[in-house]
């Protein structure tokens, strides 16, 4: 059998293609990782909610009113504005990837996607309900009944509920981007200025310093994210309280 590099000497010499496979980078960040399918019945349920104003208290704002999925995931606001006027103390961070993170929100008081939806269903500047008035409208809803009785055994329940926005959210997994393609080994994928601007990222220790507080933080984490830093989700957690 010929050796690899006498076959690429052949072929280049015979002016023959000849593909030559990426080699991943040995980077402090990883690509962001292609997902295993969700449940699609879950997930499109998942889906209904996240833009469902029925969330909130006074039924005014859902969950996209701050994450718009247009918009990058976020509202671009430095204060989101909740169910009854009222600014949030921090602003919104895009939901796009945040199934990769190992803590959620700013300050990582979250250790789950249904933890967030926990915290944020009843915080009383963002969308102020009770888990049993959501559970009650979700109810009244005969189309989201047969939904939730086809998709989940005991149908319409609060932790169903937050398992389906979860579900929804696990699908908004952006991989492959020209950043990921140049961690998997294509060196062509970012501009001069583009490479410069992530060694400055790493020479000045942005990368390191994530990592650090990952360390600090994953002893508590079993999230799909743990341990790793993906591209795109570099974590900028502000050490503030939160909202
Ligand atoms: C009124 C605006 C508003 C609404 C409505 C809202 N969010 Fe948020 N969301 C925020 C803000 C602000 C934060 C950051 C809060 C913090 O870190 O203390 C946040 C944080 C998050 C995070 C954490 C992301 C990360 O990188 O840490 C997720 C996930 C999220 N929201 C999902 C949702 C879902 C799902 C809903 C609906 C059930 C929702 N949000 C409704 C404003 C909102």
């Amino acid at each position: 059998m010929l050796s690899r590099k006498l076959t690429l000497t052949i072929a280049i010499l015979l002016g023959l293609p000849c593909q030559i496979s990426a080699v991943p980078l040995d980077e402090p960040i990883k690509p962001i990782p292609t997902q295993p399918t969700q449940d699609p019945g879950r997930a499109e349920l998942g889906r209904q909610l996240f833009h469902d104003v029925r969330l909130s208290a006074n039924n005014s704002v859902s969950c996209v009113s701050c994450h718009d999925l247009k918009n990058g995931g976020a509202d671009s606001r430095d204060h989101s504005v909740g169910f009854s006027g009222t600014l949030t103390g921090v602003n919104a961070p895009t939901v796009f990837n945040a199934a990769l993170n190992f803590k959620q929100f700013w300050n990582g008081r979250a250790d789950s996607l249904e933890a967030q939806i926990d915290a944020v269903i009843q915080n009383s500047v963002e969308m102020g309900s009770a888990w049993a008035d959501v559970v009650a409208k979700v109810s009244q809803d005969s189309k989201y009944q047969a939904a939730f009785a086809a998709a989940y055994p005991d149908a319409v329940t609060q932790a169903n509920i937050q398992n389906a926005i979860a579900t929804f959210e696990r699908t908004l997994i952006t991989p492959n981007s020209r950043f990921d393609q140049y961690l998997g080994g294509d060196s062509n994928a970012l501009s001069a200025d583009e490479k410069a601007g992530y060694l400055k990222f790493k020479q000045y220790g942005c990368a390191l310093a994530a990592m650090e507080m990952e360390g600090s933080l994953t002893a508590h984490s079993d999230g799909p994210g743990k341990g790793t830093i993906f591209a795109l989700e570099v974590p900028l957690k502000s050490p503030g309280g939160g909202l």
